[in-house]
């Protein structure tokens, strides 16, 4: 094994451990399960209910009439194979799975693997959930008609390499969504570039990669290995190459709990219609859309 290869291994095996101690469960921080309403014991019917209303609480614009269906064509693929890498707690996978997708969670750590199992069995719901890393996908080449990652490869050790790996395991003319972090956010600029870096003189002892996965993640207290966002030009530059239509859009749906905990005088005084058009370009969330080339 060469050097590079061992090095990126160490640090998937650190970014897998990481998330299996603090997983995403929507809590007061990663891996807690207190949530505004008391504690809930870690896998239990309860609990997976009280992890999606607060992920759904989080992205409110992106529902309609059913959890997300602003972001995923659900009828589209209704039977059809649809590979989600990251799948945390198993929200949306689950949802896939009530629209009636064939559908396959992956993720790193083995207390997401655990936990969206559990969450299969317990809702009778159908579906392969399989321990994989996003640079190396045990998958066949075209295997899926849909590939979708929310929030997950911004924390792979090789962003390029995951992106090329889902896109060979999507068959030509499959679409997929896939959501980073931005770099030119109002959350990466004020909370990490300039409380944490410059007020709080971090950017004295790490440099822009260590700063931005200690704090880039809305959870200071521990912050986590490997956190790389992007800007949407290199959005563009890294899913060129696979596809002919690819579209950048900013959710932008943290903008107004930012202004809540981080800007709670300033906020007040900025009008709604002025906060959602700063979301909508200064927001955390990038959302990568297209369809694979080679397609009939
Ligand atoms: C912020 S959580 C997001 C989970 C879920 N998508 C959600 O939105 O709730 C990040 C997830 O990415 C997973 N992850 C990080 N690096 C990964 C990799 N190289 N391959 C697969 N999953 C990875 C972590 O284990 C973790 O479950």
């Amino acid at each position: 094994m060469s050097e590079q290869s061992e090095e990126g291994q160490g640090a998937a095996a650190e970014v897998a451990e990481w998330w299996a101690e603090n997983p995403m469960t929507y809590g007061a921080a990663h891996g807690q399960t207190v949530y505004e309403d008391g504690a809930y014991e870690l896998g239990t019917r309860e609990f997976f209910e009280r992890v999606d209303r607060e992920f759904y609480s989080w992205n409110q614009p992106l529902h309609g009439a059913t959890p997300f269906d602003r972001l995923f064509p659900y009828e589209r693929y209704r039977g059809r194979p649809v590979l989600e890498v990251g799948c945390g707690m198993g929200t949306m996978a689950s949802n896939w799975a009530r629209h009636g997708a064939r559908v396959t969670a992956a993720d790193l750590n083995r207390t997401a693997i655990e936990m969206t199992r559990r969450r299969f069995e317990l809702f009778g719901l159908e579906g392969r959930v399989r321990q994989e890393d996003a640079r190396t996908l045990s998958f066949a080449d075209s295997e899926f008609d849909y590939a979708y990652s929310f929030g997950v490869l911004h924390h792979s050790p090789d962003l390029a390499r995951s992106i090329a790996e889902l896109m060979r395991v999507l068959r030509p003319g499959g679409g997929f969504g896939v959501m980073l972090y931005n770099r030119r956010s109002v959350l990466y600029r004020y909370n990490v570039e300039y409380l944490q870096g410059f007020l709080h003189y971090e950017n004295q002892f790490l440099g822009p990669l260590e700063l931005a996965s200690r704090y880039g993640d809305g959870d200071t207290a521990e912050g986590n290995p490997h956190t790389w966002p992007i800007t949407r030009e290199e959005a563009f530059d890294l899913f060129n190459p696979y596809s002919r239509d690819v579209s950048v859009r900013i959710l932008g749906t943290e903008l107004d709990s930012i202004f809540r905990q981080m800007l709670p005088f300033v906020g007040r005084l900025v009008p709604r219609f002025v906060r959602k058009s700063w979301a909508r370009r200064y927001g955390w969330s990038l959302w990568i859309t297209g369809t694979k080339d080679g397609g009939l």
